[in-house]
């Protein structure tokens, strides 16, 4: 039987030419990005500063709805901004951390850029409680959910941790955050758009991501959304003008704060991305996560199977509930190896304590994971040989 999502292959010109299993990293560029940037190049030409009243300015929103559409966020709710570190800047700056609940609870998992940031709140007062790993692959759950007392204020955590693709379970951290009084920022970069995300469904205080990996909408857009009663009281201090009452106003003196989502923005926004972010986002809706998950766990797993095979030591979680979309290989010489797939055409990466991280999207055949397996077979023959 023909796999039915492989018709979305012909709208990624990168895949007649590579084997790409790196979505975790970059997603394939749609072919409508060609005609996205012409549009916004011809609005530029043509229209001139016209473009920010006829379109540019409200863009920054709409393309927030659109993601927002992906996670079952409301209308209004989801703002837009460069990167994830940026959003949990943004979410930081909403807080006194001078006060007894100034608690930061997060893992050694989380992506290392938004842990800068975490400690780098120390100086303000935050108290950081990181919680480690055992094995290099899953967060332990229990010690996380421990740590969150009453004097925790926030808890940033990733959905699924860039490393291992360990799916963690938000629902139970947010739960207990809740209990305790304290906020969750979830991190759904790395889940989104391979894993489904229902914010209301999870009762998330905030979710962050980027459109450039899963959701094929390259650099240059985060997504923050804040649950809408927050989103109605809380006064970012990293703020701007985008964020005023009354932007055209100039206003001298201190921000009256409009309301979500452009409340939580700052400056001018970011607009060659945004136009760029739209065809990734059109396809991945159209496509729908669901249907991207059904054979992501299916696809991983063959992966998983394949490396076995080897006797390559696999450092992602077995349990396909548990596991997001990408596997982490560490056979020998792992970052050799890596460097020799890219030679080949084969688009992988390489992270420490992971080894190759194959990530494979809706747009891949089967036959492209053998072809990867089957590279890194061949590469290690050769090696052994030069070796010898
Ligand atoms: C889980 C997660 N969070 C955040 C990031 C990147 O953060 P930023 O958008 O600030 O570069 C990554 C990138 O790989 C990631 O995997």
């Amino acid at each position: 039987m023909t796999d039915p999502l492989l018709r979305y292959r012909s709208e990624f010109p990168i895949l007649e030419r590579t084997t790409y299993l790196i979505s975790n990293s970059l997603g394939a560029m749609p072919r409508g990005v060609y005609d996205a940037m012409k549009g916004y190049a011809d609005t530029w030409a043509n229209r001139g500063v016209r473009a920010w009243e006829e379109r540019w300015w409200m863009l920054a929103a709409e393309v927030g709805d659109e993601i927002g559409a992906l996670i079952n966020a409301p209308k209004g709710s989801v703002s837009t901004h460069q990167n994830v570190t940026t959003c949990q800047a943004v979410v930081a700056s909403c807080f006194d951390w001078s006060g007894k609940r100034n608690k930061v609870v997060y893992s050694d998992m989380n992506f290392p850029s938004v842990m800068y940031l975490w400690e780098a709140q120390r100086e303000r007062g935050a108290r950081v409680h990181m919680v480690k790993t055992d094995d290099g692959i899953t967060v332990p759950i229990e010690r996380l959910l421990d740590a969150i007392d009453e004097t925790t204020l926030l808890v940033p955590i990733s959905h699924v941790v860039f490393r291992s693709a360990f799916i963690q379970d938000a629902k139970a951290i947010i739960e207990k955050a809740h209990k305790v009084g304290a906020l969750v920022v979830l991190d759904t970069f790395q889940s989104l758009g391979t894993v489904p995300v229902d914010v209301q469904a999870l009762d998330t205080d905030f979710a962050c991501g980027g459109v450039l990996k899963w959701l094929c909408g390259g650099p240059g857009v985060g997504y923050l959304y804040v649950r809408p009663d927050l989103g109605k009281k809380l006064e970012p201090k990293l703020t701007g003008w985008t964020a005023h009452q009354n932007p055209f106003a100039f206003e001298i003196g201190p921000i009256r704060y409009t309301d979500a989502p452009y409340r939580f923005m700052n400056g001018t926004p970011h607009v060659p991305s945004l136009e760029a972010a739209r065809p990734g986002l059109k396809i991945i809706g159209e496509v729908g996560i669901e249907r991207i998950r059904e054979k992501s766990k299916h696809q991983t797993a063959r992966l998983i199977e394949l490396a076995d095979r080897h006797g390559w030591r696999v450092n992602t979680p077995r349990d396909p509930e548990k596991r997001g979309g990408t596997v982490s290989i560490d056979m020998p010489d792992s970052q050799e190896v890596c460097r020799e797939l890219l030679k080949r055409e084969i688009l992988v990466d390489w992270r420490p304590k992971a080894g190759v991280r194959m990530s494979p999207h809706f747009y891949n055949t089967d036959e492209e994971l053998e072809v990867g397996i089957g590279a890194v077979e061949e590469i290690l023959k050769e090696r052994a040989v030069a070796t010898r």
